[in-house]
């Protein structure tokens, strides 16, 4: 399976912040923003990735990201020139994905814990899988509705009047036909491709799969000053109880075994001496003592 970050868009929610620098290239605490999206494709193997964003911003993220060797990965990079919607990710990477399935996360989303990702991925053969996450604010976002069975029978996008709790998060599997589906959608009142149009479809042909998260897991997305801080907050307090870092690309590269004990130990040897250098020697020194 392919993975696609969408790290697009003019990140107006953020300004003054994104006036020179991309919303998916803030901090969100010790790292910026698309690490997180990106090591999450990391954890649950995906090394093909295709990250679309603006003309201007492409640059900045082959500055940072390259393209993906370093960690094991290929990173291709596409320009989508205007913010056009969620799906049209699809017809910009079109000849990215091939005839492969793909996944995408949006730039903006971080998740942390819990294994259903891992199962949905590793169990995935057809159709779409989507997840679905309790909010106390769902109309903000796709919201999906269930029958007294579990089964999906409504997703709609920032519906005025929710019909559940349980928004739709920033990552979706798909199958090949997700192609030409997004080929055939029209642009929404609000003149946008919907991926929440691609999850209808699949719901439609009866091949639509949701997995609701549990309660455990966090789903945090950092669009807005608020939620970007508080983004922050969540991840400082978390590494800092439990000594693990989330978002670790090169940590998430070496447990799948995309970089060896060397790839790692020449990784960090290229770090100015900084808190996270000090973080991967620790996770070099662990592995060594493991054998
Ligand atoms: C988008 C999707 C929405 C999804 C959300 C997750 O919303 O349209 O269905 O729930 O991402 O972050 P937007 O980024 O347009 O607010």
């Amino acid at each position: 399976m392919k993975g696609i970050i969408l790290a697009g868009g003019a990140g107006s929610r953020l300004f003054p912040l994104t006036l020179v620098a991309s919303k998916q290239l803030q901090p969100v605490y010790d790292k910026p923003m698309v690490y997180y999206p990106l090591t999450t494709l990391i954890e649950n193997g995906i090394r093909e990735i295709c990250l679309i964003s603006t003309p201007q911003d492409i640059p900045r993220f082959q500055q940072l990201l390259g393209d993906g060797h370093r960690w094991g990965l290929r990173i291709d990079y596409r320009e989508q020139p205007k913010p056009e919607g969620i799906a049209q990710a699809f017809l910009v990477a079109e000849s990215f994905i091939g005839s492969d399935p793909v996944t995408l996360i949006l730039g903006d989303n971080i998740f942390y814990g819990g294994d259903v990702f891992h199962k949905a991925f590793k169990d995935f053969a057809s159709g779409a899988v989507i997840f679905g996450y309790r909010v106390h604010d769902p109309s903000r976002y796709g919201v999906v509705e269930f029958d007294g069975q579990g089964k999906a029978v409504s997703i709609e996008e920032k519906p005025t009047a929710p019909k559940s709790c349980y928004a739709v998060p920033g990552l979706y599997l798909f199958d090949n036909e997700v192609v030409s589906i997004a080929k055939a959608l029209k642009p929404s009142p609000r003149g946008e491709l919907e991926i929440t149009d691609v999850n209808m479809e699949y719901l439609r042909r009866g091949t639509l799969r949701v997995f609701p998260l549990s309660r455990g897991f966090a789903w945090l997305d950092a669009g807005t000053s608020t939620s970007l801080h508080e983004a922050s907050a969540y991840v400082q307090t978390v590494e800092k109880r439990s000594g693990m870092k989330i978002g670790c690309p090169e940590e998430a590269a070496f447990r799948q075994g995309f970089l060896t004990l060397v790839g790692l130990q020449t990784e960090v040897a290229r770090l100015p001496r900084c808190e996270y250098r000090d973080y991967l020697e620790e996770v070099l020194a662990e592995a060594q003592r493991a054998g």
